[in-house]
């Protein structure tokens, strides 16, 4: 809608040259496997996977719980929606897969319908987290687990741009977050909302080779879109980095937040 705030608006309208870098962004990457281990998905299921993009995430998660589990892929892109069902049916799991548009804000699940809600880098740009987060309780059976994957802007690091130069930028991007902190909030949230047993890790692997550089670059989009940061200084700051991967120099780090709790 016109008068959505940018954290939603930019990804319920993506241009096509964005969703067909989303398509490559968002592939499955079989390193991820350990990032999904505590949430103890199996076969039988029924898994919910909230912001699933174009779909690969839900299209794994959908091999684990085999023929007889299920798994419902959630997104608020109309977009996304259609790739997750042609990219389910290309992988042959399309009986397996329902996909369902919606913000977050009512899941269209009954109550008690799902083993597992898993969601990743999605909860950092929805309106309220702390109602989403109910709503995940609301759709898990007893003892059903929710299980989170966030990152925490602020507490990312990118060697060797300036402290105050990279904060500076985080803060210019954070207008494309709702929640750009949401990594260290996750266990408070999951309390409040009444779940159990939260388990949190960090998991921070030490990029020197440019992996993290899309993510980088983005968030330079959206500092300039902003305009509070002046475009020869986000210029800079790229300089910067791609000299640094030249001289090996360079190393990231985006701590992701890894929350796994009971209903
Ligand atoms: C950074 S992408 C992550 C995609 C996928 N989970 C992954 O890790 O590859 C964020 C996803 O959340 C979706 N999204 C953003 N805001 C949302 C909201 N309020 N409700 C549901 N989905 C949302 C976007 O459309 C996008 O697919």
């Amino acid at each position: 809608m016109a008068n959505d705030p940018f954290y939603k608006d930019h990804w319920i309208n993506i241009d096509r040259d964005r969703l067909e870098r989303y398509q490559r962004m968002f592939q499955w990457n079989p390193a991820s496997s350990i990032l999904y281990e505590p949430a103890d998905i199996g076969p039988g299921h029924v898994v919910g996977d909230f912001g699933c993009g174009p779909g690969y995430t839900a299209i794994e998660i959908a091999s684990w719980v085999g023929v007889d589990g299920h798994v419902h892929a959630l997104d608020i892109n109309s977009d996304f929606i259609s790739q997750t069902r042609n990219n389910a049916m290309a992988a042959g799991t399309d009986d397996r897969i329902s996909a369902h548009q919606c913000d977050g804000s009512r899941l269209p699940l009954p109550d008690a319908s799902l083993d597992r809600l898993t969601t990743r880098n999605t909860l950092i740009y929805v309106d309220n987290a702390e109602h989403v987060i109910r709503e995940f309780r609301r759709v898990l059976k007893a003892e059903g687990k929710v299980h989170a994957i966030e990152g925490d802007w602020p507490m990312m690091i990118v060697e060797p741009v300036p402290t105050e130069t990279w904060a500076a930028l985080v803060d210019a991007a954070s207008h494309a977050c709702r929640t750009p902190d949401i990594g260290r909030k996750l266990h408070g949230l999951m309390a409040l909302a009444g779940f159990s047993e939260i388990d949190v890790q960090v998991v921070a692997r030490p990029d020197t080779d440019g992996r993290l550089l899309p993510m980088i670059k983005n968030m330079a989009g959206y500092a300039r879109d902003r305009g509070q940061m002046s475009n020869a200084s986000i210029e800079e700051i790229l300089s910067t980095i791609e000299q640094a991967l030249v001289g090996r120099s360079y190393l990231a780090l985006a701590p992701q937040f890894v929350v796994t709790a009971t209903r």
